[in-house]
């Protein structure tokens, strides 16, 4: 099928079944184009409990999916692709974690949305990139168990006065950039901004002009009378940078700084998950009931 007939066919399904397609940043650009709502992780989750459709499509990874299964339980949430899963999230599982809470019995568990339903049944609270230090500086103990990402742990522990209990975990795409990546683009285009996400690691946010959540980098090029930007995130945030802010130049920090659990959705895969009703997230009830309330938690924080 072309492209026209298969976003024709989307649109006509979506009518049919009272559906709305979100999508991350990160999405491929046809995939973008015909969301109704593009967005970060934060803007996501807050779009989903907005949402009057009775089925949401979600394109991104599957902890995205399931954020939206635990804060809408009466829609249905689809997955196009049911091997789209964040390695991050992998990276924390549940015994470890109970034995982190037991070795630090004051502190509270602030997880990081790229995690499963599980753990977050297991956390007090979530947290996103946009909301992290916000989060953080919002509880009442002085220790916080932070997983599963370290770089995004060590990037709230430079601005709270809490002690952070950081875990082993990273984002492949994001841990890949290295500083000499970003010396050498720095080098190429002197006059350009760095703009870096806190998934990166330490030494390359050093570099950064400013670092945010993939909206919060749209935001800042858009309103910076800057007009070179290197980003320093995955590729797929290039499509919704230059929707926004078109007049200026954007370079991605390195060909490698691609996400491939994100690209896994294409058009032919939304049509058909419309078509089948498919692939349906679930969450069982106990996790679900736990998971809500770290994300309720933190969607109640203001920023
Ligand atoms: P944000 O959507 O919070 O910017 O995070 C990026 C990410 O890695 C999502 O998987
Ligand atoms: Fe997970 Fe990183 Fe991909 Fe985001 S970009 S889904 S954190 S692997």
């Amino acid at each position: 099928m072309q492209q026209a007939e298969l976003i024709e066919r989307i649109k006509e399904l979506k009518l049919k079944r009272n559906a709305v397609i979100l999508a991350h940043y990160y999405a491929r650009p046809e995939v973008q184009d015909i969301a109704d709502f593009v967005g970060d992780s934060l803007g996501l989750s807050q779009e989903a409990v907005r949402q009057t459709a009775d089925i949401i499509v979600f394109c991104g990874v599957h902890f995205m999916g399931e954020s939206a299964a635990i804060l809408c339980p009466d829609k249905t949430v689809l997955l196009p692709e049911i091997d789209a899963t964040c390695p991050m999230a992998d990276m924390v599982d549940i015994e470890g974690l109970r034995r982190e809470k037991e070795k630090h019995p004051n502190a509270l568990v602030v997880c990081y949305v790229n995690s499963s339903a599980a753990i977050k049944a297991e956390s007090y609270i979530c947290c996103t990139s946009a909301n992290a230090v916000e989060v953080v500086n919002s509880l009442d103990v002085d220790e916080i168990i932070f997983v599963p990402d370290k770089n995004l742990a060590a990037y709230v522990e430079a601005r709270t006065d809490k002690k952070i209990i950081p875990w082993e975990g990273h984002c492949p795409t994001h841990h890949q950039i290295l500083r000499e990546d970003v010396l050498r683009m720095k080098e190429k285009h002197p006059e350009a901004k760095f703009i870096a996400h806190p998934e990166c690691r330490p030494e390359v946010l050093e570099l950064a002009d400013h670092i945010a959540s993939t909206r919060g980098m749209i935001m800042y090029a858009k309103n910076s009378p800057a007009k070179e930007f290197i980003i320093g995130t995955e590729c797929g945030l290039l499509h919704g940078i230059h929707k926004a802010a078109p007049e200026k130049k954007y370079y991605c920090i390195s060909e490698f700084t691609c996400c491939p659990s994100m690209k896994m959705i294409n058009l032919e895969k939304v049509l058909i998950s419309l078509e089948k009703i498919q692939h349906i997230v679930t969450v069982p009830y106990d996790v679900r009931i736990r998971a809500k309330k770290a994300l309720d938690r933190m969607l109640a924080v203001k920023i």
